[in-house]
């Protein structure tokens, strides 16, 4: 697989990764705005941006905005199953009311906002609203809040479903705070197994199964949810791009091909606690060393490779300025175009951790805590919706593969999924200043409401 398209352009990839690999030869045609997109989808003719069409969305965007925004660096703090979390979801019962729909929490918590009856052959879309610690106010939310009002705008044009249409919004996909990434959605599609999923210890040493009981939700219910996936005609997750390719090509919108195999180690480096000013260099079993030689192998290792690797979150004992460190814990997150690259860079860092630790009189620990294996989209839902977006004026859309992982890439073990991008300006994800344009949004928007006028009347 080629470049990830959503690496920043500043990441340490090899030279000759081709910043535009897998793209169609007409990428760069026009993706303006239609002017008027009733023309294709049957929508508002007056659904350009920034008219009345887009007042729902606008209206959702702000009510969601400062549910779990920290006021000092104003990024996101919403891991799953707590107060910002359980406020993001009152949110999204309470925003989805507003549309008539039905919602739903499944046995692994994830929500299900239904228009029409629940069942067979639905149009399901959706995305997640936890957040990464400090991360922006696009990556999860924009898939939901563009959901609800593309169903707004099929419901504005007085569009009668033949099929139903569900928004999904799934359970802790960052995994940012029990270590396992898309939670909810492994859990539906029988990928995790539910008693290891309730005994996930958070830092404080929280288990999930705990989390979810003070939460209301009893987490005996946890695991595989045939029932729900048997429902999924297709799922088409809107989410924003977390790269600058699409930038680069002039294009608002674009397709996923394929997600990066990538995963999360725990390197536990243990040593021995002495006296910062009394303990002779010999006397020393220092592990904040081994992990500083870990975190430059890394890179290294990772470079050579074509490979991203990160260490991104570490935790230290006893933490003291004064004191040699007893044991540090250092998360690796590795991610490579395939899984023999990946498992090739984990097993040559492990490798020069044991060595590093050899030298520094330390032990040194693996243990993969995440693991996700690579996604390629199916063509079919790819190939509907590229020819019904590229006869439409929204035109061409350049198709990319991504280094994030998604809920649509566990799901697509089970159901046919596919993956719009939405242009984001600088690159920047995870981190407050994440963005798209208003523009951008809109056009997402559009896209979504066609796509599932396109599923679920006709
Ligand atoms: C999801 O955001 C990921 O970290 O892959
Ligand atoms: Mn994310
Ligand atoms: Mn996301």
């Amino acid at each position: 697989m080629d470049q990830p398209a959503d690496a920043p352009a500043s990441t340490d990839l090899p030279a000759d990764a081709p910043a535009s690999t897998d793209l169609p030869a007409d990428a760069s045609a026009s993706t303006d705005l239609p002017a008027d997109a009733s023309a294709s989808t049957d929508l508002p003719a007056d659904a350009s941006a920034s008219t009345p069409t887009f007042a729902a969305f606008h209206r959702m965007w702000q009510d969601l905005l400062p549910i779990g925004r920290h006021p000092r660096t104003g990024g996101y703090r919403r891991s799953a199953w707590t107060g910002a979390d359980l406020a993001c979801r009152e949110w999204f019962r309470a925003a989805s009311a507003a549309f008539g729909l039905d919602v739903e929490t499944d046995r692994n918590g994830n929500l299900w906002a239904w228009w029409g009856r629940p069942g067979p052959n639905a149009f399901v879309t959706g995305s997640h609203l936890d957040s990464v610690p400090d991360g922006g106010a696009y990556d999860g939310p924009l898939g939901v809040v563009s959901a609800l009002a593309a169903v707004g705008l099929l419901q504005q044009a007085g569009a009668t479903p033949t099929r139903p249409v569900a928004v999904t919004c799934f359970t802790d996909e960052e995994g940012a705070r029990f270590g396992v990434a898309c939670i909810g959605s492994r859990l539906s599609a029988g990928l995790l197994a539910p008693e290891t999923a309730r005994g996930l210890r958070d830092v404080d040493g929280t288990t999930l199964g705990e989390a979810m009981s003070s939460a209301g939700h009893d987490p005996n219910r946890l695991g595989p949810d045939e029932s729900a996936l048997r429902r999924v005609g297709v799922f088409v997750e809107l989410h924003v791009e977390q790269g600058r390719q699409l930038s680069a090509l002039g294009a608002p919108l674009g397709l996923a091909t394929a997600i990066w195999p990538h995963g999360r180690w725990r390197f536990r480096f243990t040593g021995e606690a002495n006296h910062a000013g009394t303990t002779r260099w010999e006397d020393r079993r220092d592990p904040m060393l081994t992990y500083a030689a870990t975190v430059l192998a890394a890179r290294e290792t990772a470079r050579a490779d074509g490979a991203l690797a990160t260490f991104g979150r570490v935790s230290v004992e006893p933490n003291g300025t004064n004191a040699i460190a007893s044991v540090v814990d250092g998360w690796l997150d590795a991610r490579a175009p395939e899984q023999a690259g990946l498992d090739a860079v984990v097993a040559e860092l492990a490798r020069r951790a044991g060595e590093a630790a050899g030298r520094d009189g330390t032990a040194v620990e693996v243990t993969g805590e995440s693991l996700t294996a690579e996604v390629s989209f199916p063509a079919e839902p790819r190939r509907r919706l590229a020819a019904l977006l590229g006869a439409s004026q929204v035109g061409s859309l350049p198709q990319l593969p991504t280094g994030a992982g998604h809920d649509a890439g566990i799901l697509s073990a089970r159901v046919p999924t596919a993956m719009l991008f939405v242009r984001n300006p600088t690159g920047l994800s995870h981190a407050p200043s994440e963005f798209a344009e208003q523009a951008d949004c809109e056009a997402g928007v559009l896209a979504l409401a066609a796509a599932m006028a396109d599923w679920v009347t006709g």
